[in-house]
């Protein structure tokens, strides 16, 4: 985040958040002592006052940004209607959603979960349960180097920052690594038994690397040759 206004008015704390007041929180992220207190579109106010460009914007997740007036009405009066039913019962909204993800997609069905790694937690599932039920030969699962797809554990099977795997192994067999876009290795890494391959289109924690357009069809034939699936991880840059 960039501070555009440095100067707070007067009769706010300028304090930063005291130490104290971040033990809370297990230490997974180096937080800085920084309260954000409210926001409207891409800005972004600390409790002192302070006001920042949201660049972070939610790890790239937050597109409405903040404070939006149609989303925060939508939400209350959903709350005030059904709070939570579970997947085990449909309920209008996610039936509307469902519809306009498949319209806008071309695919057959939608399955609604709370956060990136379940998606492709789930995704994975459907490729080796899909695999069974085919009578394909293998489970495997083929991912890149560079690529991060969340911290649950097949999610986190499938992510190369080994710092973010070492500490959790054993973790979900049969995931191995390929080069991101590397067209001539794929012929190579790609054999019967890939039950699925996961990749980013545009990898993010990786550097903001996108994939070449000739990296993504050569996948698309490989996968479609061994009937494997091919599952694009878009959770960053949707
Ligand atoms: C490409 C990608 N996949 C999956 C995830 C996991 O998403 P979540 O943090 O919502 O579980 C992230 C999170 O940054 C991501 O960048």
């Amino acid at each position: 985040m960039t501070e555009i206004a440095t100067a707070p008015p007067a009769t706010i704390a300028a304090e930063p958040l005291a130490h104290e007041e971040l033990e809370s929180f297990a230490p997974l992220y180096p937080m800085p002592r920084l309260e954000l207190a409210s926001g409207r579109g891409a800005r972004v106010r600390d409790a002192a006052g302070r006001e920042y460009l949201d660049f972070v914007s939610g790890i790239a997740v937050n597109a409405l940004g903040h404070g939006v007036p149609g989303l925060a009405r939508a939400v209350a009066k959903q709350m005030k209607q059904l709070v939570q039913c579970s997947n085990l019962f449909a309920n209008r909204p996610a039936i509307e959603l469902a519809r306009a993800l498949l319209e806008a997609t071309g695919y057959q069905r939608a399955f609604f979960c709370n956060s990136g790694t379940e998606g492709v937690e789930t995704a994975l599932k459907f490729a080796r349960a899909r695999a069974g039920s085919l009578g394909l030969g293998g489970r495997d699962v083929v991912a890149f180097r560079g690529g991060f797809h969340g911290r649950t554990a097949f999610a986190l099977s499938a992510t190369w920052t080994p710092s973010y795997r070492e500490p959790f192994e054993p973790l979900v067999p049969g995931v191995r690594f390929a080069d991101y876009n590397d067209v001539a290795g794929l012929e190579a890494v790609l054999a019967p038994g890939v039950a699925a391959v996961v990749v980013e289109p545009v990898q993010g924690e990786g550097g903001g690397v996108p994939a070449r357009r000739e990296f993504l069809e050569a996948l698309r034939a490989r996968c479609t040759a061994l009937q494997g699936a091919l599952i694009f991880d878009e959770v960053q840059w949707c």
